[in-house]
C-alpha cells in the first residue's frame, strides 16, 4: 500500500496547509477544533478514522486500507451565505468531474450529498461550520471508497461498492481534489451556485425517474425534475412543481 505523503500533497495544495495523520478520529473534527490556527485551504486527511461521521449522527466506516478521507477548510469572509447549503452539491460535482477526468466511469450523484458507483454508495459528504467574530468557517468532508475488500455489516447498512478496479492513486487523487475544490470555491463565492447548475445533471442518479422522499413524518413519492440554482431538489407532483430544501430529508428511488 502506498501511504499518504503529506510533502507531496502540500507541494501540490495552492493555498492552505497539508496535514496527514496515521489515525485520527475524524478529519472533519480535526479541522472544526483548529480552524481558528490553521490557513483557508487547509487539508487534513488520514489512513484511518475511529470515530468518521456521517450526516445525522451516522457513522462513516473508515477502514484502514487505500481509502480517502478529506477535510478542507475554507474560510468565507463574506456574510453572504444564503447558498451555503448548496456547497454540498457543489462538492459532489466537483469530485464527480474530477473522476470524469481520471476516466472513471459510472460515476453517479444522489442529491444531496452522496457519490455512486455502478449504483451503490461508494463516496458521501459531510459539511460542518463554526461562525465566528472573523467570518464562517466551512469543514469540507469527503469519504470516498478508493479500495475496500469488505465492510462492517452494522455500520454500511446499504448497497456500497468502491473503486479498486481502477487501482488510483491516493496522493493524485487528493490534489486533484483539493485543487479544482479551492478553484471552485473561489468562483462559488462571487457567483453562487448558478453558473455550475447545468453541469449538475448529467451526473443526477434519479433524473426523471420515480422517487421518494423520506421525512421525518411521511413518504412522499413523484418524479425527480433535478434541482434549482439554491441547490433544492425539483419534485413533480400531480402535473405540478414542488421544491425541497436540503436538510432532514432521504432521497430513494421509488
Ligand atoms: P441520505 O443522505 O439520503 O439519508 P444515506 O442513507 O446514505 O443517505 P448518509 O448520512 O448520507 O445517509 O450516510 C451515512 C450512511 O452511509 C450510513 O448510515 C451507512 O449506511 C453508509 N456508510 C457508512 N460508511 C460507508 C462507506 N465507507 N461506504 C459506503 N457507505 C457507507
Ligand atoms: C455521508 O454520506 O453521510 C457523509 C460521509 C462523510 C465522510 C467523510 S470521511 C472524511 C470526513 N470526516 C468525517 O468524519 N466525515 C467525513
Amino acid at each position: 500500500m502506498i501511504l499518504l505523503n503529506q510533502a507531496y500533497i502540500q507541494q501540490a495544495l495552492p493555498q492552505g496547509r497539508a496535514l496527514v495523520f496515521d489515525e485520527i478520529d475524524s478529519t472533519n473534527e480535526y479541522l472544526l477544533q483548529h480552524y481558528q490556527s490553521l490557513p483557508s485551504g487547509s487539508l487534513c486527511l488520514a489512513e484511518t478514522q475511529t470515530a468518521g461521521r456521517g450526516r445525522r449522527g451516522r457513522k462513516w466506516y473508515s477502514p484502514v486500507g487505500e481509502n480517502l478521507y478529506f477535510s478542507m477548510l475554507w474560510h468565507y469572509k463574506s456574510t453572504n451565505l444564503s447558498q451555503i447549503s448548496s456547497l454540498s452539491l457543489l462538492v459532489a460535482l466537483v469530485i464527480a468531474e474530477t473522476f470524469e477526468e481520471l476516466k472513471v466511469e459510472d460515476i453517479q450523484i444522489k442529491w444531496p450529498n452522496d457519490i455512486y458507483y455502478q449504483g451503490k454508495k461508494m463516496g458521501g459528504i459531510l459539511n460542518e461550520s463554526r461562525i465566528d467574530q472573523s467570518g464562517f468557517y466551512l469543514v469540507i468532508g469527503i469519504g470516498l471508497n478508493l479500495a475496500m475488500s469488505s465492510v462492517d455489516p452494522n455500520i454500511v447498512t446499504q448497497a456500497w461498492s468502491d473503486l479498486s478496479e481502477y487501482q488510483l492513486d491516493r496522493n493524485q487523487i487528493a490534489t486533484v481534489l483539493a485543487r479544482r475544490l479551492q478553484q471552485t470555491l473561489s468562483e462559488f463565492e462571487q457567483q453562487g451556485f448558478a453558473p455550475f447548475l447545468e453541469r449538475w445533471y448529467k451526473f443526477d442518479i434519479y433524473y426523471q425517474q420515480a422517487v421518494r422522499l423520506i421525512t421525518e413524518n411521511a413518504e412522499i413519492h413523484g418524479i425527480s425534475q433535478g434541482i434549482n440554482d439554491k441547490g433544492e431538489l425539483l419534485l413533480e407532483r400531480d402535473g405540478k412543481i414542488e421544491t425541497f430544501a436540503i436538510g432532514e430529508i432521504s432521497l430513494r428511488s421509488n
